[in-house]
């Protein structure tokens, strides 16, 4: 049975047809790349597979349960995870504080399994690189540095299933790799990820599997070597910054 199972999903909005019979399904483990122009419908999949948005039709099934009409609380509840393209860092904390807020988010038991809090916020810093951080602000932080740390809260939070949407964005090639490492780590620990990223290589290097959207729909799926080389992805991202 797949982890995440995604049937004729179509969404409508004002009369502007955005996703048409998204069919899909993503295993446990596995890390599933999805790519797509700009536009293709990306995030808004996401945000249905969070339940921030309702279908039109179509259903998401999650460990085989309908989950189609189920609140983002609820579904966060049952370890669906979601880094947003914007940040949610609180500012006026400090790194520690944005930490400790994700992990008290945690049911109890959950929170008396992590062990010593401290020691798990310290070791949730040290993971992407910004243990030194610890006590600054995180509006202080870069753009790329507020994404490592908004990743690894969201990456220690419980979940088992995640959903990044460009991850990477705003990020430097060496704060890229740790994401990469922090993606890798998830896959040992037999997470599962979807992620929506621009940059083929990087998407090549660490997913199992690539589902490419356009105008709304899936257009191709495979491995990312095949994916890669196939005449469809050529004529799509033609001319792009992409190929
Ligand atoms: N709330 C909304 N209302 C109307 N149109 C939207 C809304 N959200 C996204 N869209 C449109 O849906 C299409 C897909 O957008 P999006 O999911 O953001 O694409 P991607 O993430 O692949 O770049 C775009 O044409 C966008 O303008
Ligand atoms: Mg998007």
């Amino acid at each position: 049975m797949s982890l995440l199972s995604v049937s004729h999903l179509s969404l409508t909005i004002q009369d502007h047809s955005i996703l048409h019979g998204v069919s899909l399904s993503v295993d446990e483990g596995e890390i599933v790349g999805l790519i797509g122009p700009n536009g293709s419908g990306k995030t808004t999949l996401f945000n249905v597979l969070s339940g921030f948005l309702k279908p039109t039709s179509g259903s998401v099934h999650y460990r085989g349960q309908d989950i189609t009409n189920v609140s983002p609380s609820k579904r966060a509840k049952l370890g669906i995870g979601r880094v947003f393209q914007n940040f949610g860092i609180f500012r006026e904390m400090t790194l520690e504080e944005n930490v400790l807020v994700a992990l008290e988010a945690l049911p109890k038991q959950d929170r008396k399994n992590l062990g010593n809090l401290k020691d798990v916020v310290h070791g949730t810093l040290d993971m992407v690189g910004l243990l030194s951080h610890a006590k600054k602000k995180a509006g202080s932080l870069s753009g790329g540095q507020m994404r490592l740390l908004e990743i690894a809260r969201t990456l220690k939070s419980g979940k088992t299933f995640f959903l990044l949407d460009e991850p990477t964005a705003g990020v430097s090639p060496k704060m890229t790799e740790q994401v990469a490492d922090l993606i890798r780590q998830l896959k040992i620990e037999g997470k599962t990820v979807v992620i929506i990223e621009h940059d083929l290589p990087f998407i090549s290097r660490i997913c199992d599997r690539v589902i490419v959207m356009d105008v709304g729909r899936v257009v191709l799926t495979g491995k990312p070597q095949e994916v890669k080389k196939s005449k469809e992805l050529q004529e799509l991202y033609f001319g792009a910054e992409l190929v």
